[in-house]
């Protein structure tokens, strides 16, 4: 995710920046630069680490005793030199870091080209540098606030001004804090930046504009009324901010959750969906989607929603058997590759495979730029923000619903009429999966309890027969346990042989389609002695007199059950491998980004 330093005072800026970036790079990102003031505003960018960005135009160099810098990580805008930030306005005399998405930048940006502003990259961010110069008459926090008063969006911003002895911040949902000691002034958005500088910091709240001099701090908000605020001492090290506090980068993403799966929906949703899809689906007659791993079972939730919502035949394979088995795909089709990384090797061979054959290709990818992202006709961004931890967690729960959106546009584009209770429901996930985060403490017990088995198996029906392969594959990846996930009928054709009082059995079990055949599974389990940990609708208190332990998750609509019951699913795995004293973010043979077959 994107990273943001700042400095004033009395050193000179840029080392300081360019350390403050390096503290940043756990966070993931793919260009960097630095905006230095030294009597005229100095600005050097590029893509790809810091390191090598700093050997190619050289930081250090830099005098100037006040600057902004960043780390970016692509949403707009595939990661290049000009994408990169910071950005400037046409006469070169502010520049700005941003972290966040700006939601009506299309329009803005249309605005201000026709006001003769000239735009010269595909981010979102560089519009308000461009706005910051439209409303500039010689007080720099006003033009701030004005250029901000436009804007929707979230936002931790910083600004510098060739004519001004002063850094301007702002946030709105992108955090963003100040550091004071002595007469120098510091912000970041992420404390690991400044943290060895200073533990006293003041953090900005949404609203609010600050103006940051040496040793001075004023904050007002987007109203020009002045906000009192008080220091805040950390105490913290460095190396727990960098996970958060928490133990583990996979439970930071397990938790983060609730907010990146906002990050899907920004935009997008309203009484229309909107997708920037490029070209024409309208007339498409199947859609097949290909990926491998946890964005398969991504992939074979998004059949069932795309099948009942919008009503297209859908198939799922994975990448590797799609390629080699000379698929019968071209002109009418639709091809989805779903991939995290849009690095893996086995599903970057399938779209080639795919294009060749005539079909038309869409990513679904975490990273921007990335090369599944860059050769696919059309694609939507999932901004799940970096996964660090080799399991992937936030990217799977966004894969879900960018495929959940991709299916209501689908219907929609075919004349459908989006449901608003739908919509709504989409709305009130970060809430839900917030409420089963609160379990954590329970799913924590409960696999004290079963750490010590050496199979599990993991069973669900319909949209949630994925669920139970992605929890499986979850507890086998990071803990070394064997498990298998199973269409739960099926068990009575084989797997019900395995079942004895040593093998814990997850069922996925909400009230809705298919319950009552879930239960008759659990008795068929009960019978045999089997454990049972029950993934069940709050308020079901029938399901207790089959389950040795249950775990609640919130009502939802059926489509949207997968999003909140996967969430005990990866807690669970998570403690298990922890209890064990497993390398929870590193397991053993598994790679981040798969690039060879
Ligand atoms: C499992 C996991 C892998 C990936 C798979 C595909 O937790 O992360 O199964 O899902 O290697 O990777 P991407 O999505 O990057 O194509």
């Amino acid at each position: 995710m994107c990273g943001i330093v700042g400095y004033i005072g009395k050193r000179r800026a840029a080392p300081l920046l360019l350390k403050g970036l390096r503290r940043l790079e756990y966070r993931g990102y793919d260009s960097a630069g630095m905006a230095v003031i030294d009597g005229t505003l100095i600005l050097r960018k590029d893509r790809g680490k810091i390191e090598q960005v700093d050997n190619r135009h050289n930081f250090e160099e830099l005098d100037g005793i006040m600057g902004i810098a960043h780390t970016r990580w692509a949403t707009h805008g595939e990661p290049n030199q000009k994408n990169a930030h910071p950005h400037i306005d046409c006469t070169g005399d502010v520049a700005i870091v941003h972290n966040g998405i700006i939601e009506n930048y299309m329009t803005l940006r249309e605005l201000l080209a026709r006001e003769g502003h000239s735009l010269t990259t595909d981010t979102d961010s560089e519009i308000i540098a461009h706005l910051i110069e439209k409303f500039y008459t010689g007080d720099l926090l006003g033009s701030v606030r004005k250029a901000l008063m436009q804007v929707q969006g979230t936002y931790g911003l910083a600004i510098v001004h060739k004519n001004h002895d002063e850094i301007v911040v702002a946030r709105n949902g992108s955090p963003l804090i100040i550091g004071v000691r002595g007469d120098e002034t510091f912000t970041a958005s992420d404390a690991s930046a400044i943290l060895e500088h200073t533990k006293k910091m003041i953090y900005l709240e949404d609203g609010e504009v600050a103006s940051l001099r040496p040793g001075r701090v004023m904050v007002r908000d987007l109203h020009d009324k002045e906000m009192k605020k008080n220091h805040e001492t950390i105490g913290w090290d460095l190396a727990e901010i960098e996970k958060a506090g928490f133990k583990h980068f996979m439970l930071k993403e397990i938790f983060e959750q609730s907010e990146s799966i906002k990050n899907v929906m920004r935009g997008r949703l309203g009484k229309k969906i909107k997708l920037s899809i490029k070209g024409d689906i309208k007339g498409c007659g199947r859609v097949v989607i290909v990926a491998c791993g946890t964005s398969w079972h991504a992939a074979l939730i998004g059949r069932y929603l795309i099948e009942k919502i919008a009503k297209i035949p859908t198939e799922v394979d994975c990448s590797s058997e799609f390629r080699y088995r000379n698929p019968l795909v071209g002109p009418g089709d639709l091809v989805v590759f779903i991939s995290q990384s849009g690095e893996t090797a086995d599903t970057l061979a399938a779209l080639r495979e795919a294009k060749k054959k005539g079909a038309k290709t869409m990513g679904i990818i975490n990273v921007v730029g990335s090369t599944i992202a860059r050769e696919s006709e059309t694609g939507i961004y999932i901004h799940a923000g970096p996964e660090i931890g080799v399991a992937s967690t936030k990217a799977y729960t966004n894969q879900i619903l960018a495929l959940m959106l991709l299916a209501l546009d689908l219907m929609q584009s075919k004349d459908g009429d989006v449901d608003e209770k739908m919509i709504s429901e989409i709305k009130s996930l970060p809430g839900k999966i917030e409420s089963v985060l609160q379990e954590d403490k329970r799913i924590h017990a409960i696999a004290r309890e079963v750490a010590d088995h050496n199979n599990f198996l993991y069973l669900g029906r319909g949209i949630n027969y994925p669920t139970a392969l992605e929890g499986a594959l979850k507890l086998k990846e990071i803990s070394y346990i064997h498990a298998e996930g199973y269409p739960a009928a099926e068990m009575k054709h084989g797997p019900i042989a395995l079942i004895d009082e040593n093998m814990p059995v997850v069922f996925i079990a909400n009230r809705g389609k298919g319950y009552d055949k879930i239960i008759s599974n659990m008795e068929e389990v009960k019978a045999r002695r089997g454990k049972i940990i029950a993934i069940a609708t709050e308020g079901d208190n029938e399901i207790k007199r089959l389950a040795d332990w249950v775990i609640y998750v919130p009502r939802t609509a059926d489509e949207l059950t997968p999003l909140v019951n996967v969430i005990p699913l990866q807690l669970l795995a998570y403690h298990v491998a922890d209890i064990k004293e497993l390398d929870v973010d590193k397991p053993r043979n598994l790679a981040k980004s798969v690039t060879v077959e």
